[in-house]
């Protein structure tokens, strides 16, 4: 069983992927054509998947939102990312979804979450897969838009809706001022997660934990500046949703090799990581090929990455006991993938 193989049947939780950043390049001028929605100049409409920063991301990031119009919109993306996902061998997913970039189109909270919603479950019936959805705080936009997104997303909340998330430009927006939203949030049952130490400092993922109380990181690469930090968030099992592909194309650490990539020292430290993909189609990859990518380029032996699968169901918000029931069943299957693994039958 080649390496290849071996990610892609490994049992996984995508925990950290974006609702537009999973949008197929064909199925972005599909829905840019039937809306109307005026594209760059292009050869090849892949091209338009191409950046070098997040700032430059972001701009298309949001062109592909704008694409995405009516209720059978929401649903064709959602399923499609869904089924991305299950090819790629992940189990679980919880996802974002950035509702403000809709809502700025004038396209109704109804919409967006009666197609997303269907097609969570239709996933669920068609292929098996089951997802929970991240509705996440534009951090560019102004704290009463955030609040008015609470009160639009809160009526939503149920056993799919399940938490928040701050995402978009981390460096000019920190996440302090979020706090009161924050608090409102987790009084109404939601749980919480940032985007913090990506672009900002160290000190952004303290705020995130001190003063959001976010159960997780999203990044958290620049938490490494902080070695006390470090120690704490190991002590409390803080987990971190790392992604090999985007730290390479969105952000300075271009080079996984490298014994300095805060990838690298943030595991070699003991930190607690959960290995994503962002935004699988923008960034060119899937969830077997971000952990394929880390065993190659920073020499993890197998049961390094299925230990890193299990991360991703530890970290996951699913309740105790499926907990424990999946965490019996995938051990049992990632023991017998490594014994496969090892018989020379199966070798490479
Ligand atoms: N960071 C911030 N916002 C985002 C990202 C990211 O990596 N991907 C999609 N929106
Ligand atoms: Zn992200």
């Amino acid at each position: 069983m080649n390496l290849e193989q071996f990610t892609k049947a490994l049992p996984k939780a995508e925990l950290h992927l974006h609702l537009a950043g999973s949008v197929k390049a064909d199925t972005f001028l599909k829905l840019a054509r039937k809306n109307g929605v005026a594209l760059p100049e292009f050869d090849k409409i892949e091209d338009l998947y191409r950046y070098d920063n997040l700032v430059d991301f972001l701009q298309i990031y949001d062109l592909v939102a704008r694409s995405v119009v009516d209720a059978d919109d929401f649903h064709l993306i959602t399923y499609e990312a869904l089924a991305h996902v299950a090819n790629a061998g992940g189990r679980y997913v919880e996802f974002f979804f950035s509702p403000q970039v809709h809502q700025d189109a004038g396209i109704s909270y109804q919409t967006m979450f009666g197609g997303l919603l269907k097609a969570m479950d239709d996933a669920e019936t068609d292929f098996g897969l089951m997802s929970r959805l991240i509705p996440a705080i534009n951090r560019e936009l102004t704290i009463e838009r955030s609040f008015e997104f609470l009160d639009l997303v809160l009526p939503f909340r149920s056993d799919k809706v399940i938490g928040i998330g701050l995402d978009y430009d981390e460096e000019p927006f920190p996440p302090a001022p979020f706090k009161p939203v924050y608090d409102k949030a987790k009084k109404a049952g939601m749980r919480l997660t940032a985007h913090a130490g990506e672009g900002g400092p160290a000190a952004n993922v303290r705020d995130a934990l001190d003063l959001l109380s976010v159960e997780r990181i999203d990044h958290g690469y620049r938490v490494m500046e902080d070695p006390e930090l470090v120690a704490r968030c190991i002590a409390e099992d803080i987990a971190f949703t790392v992604c090999p592909s985007s730290t390479v194309i969105l952000t300075h650490w271009r080079d996984l090799t490298t014994a300095d990539h805060p990838i690298r020292t943030m595991l070699d430290a003991g930190l607690k990581l959960v290995v994503d993909t962002d935004d699988p189609p923008m960034l060119q990859t899937d969830l077997a090929k971000e952990y394929r990518l880390l065993g190659e380029t920073m020499s993890l032996d197998r049961r390094t990455l299925a230990d890193l699968a299990l991360n991703s169901l530890d970290a996951a918000w699913l309740d105790d006991s499926t907990k424990r029931d999946w965490r019996a069943s995938w051990s049992a299957e990632i023991d017998g993938l490594l014994t496969a693994s090892e018989d020379p039958a199966y070798s490479n």
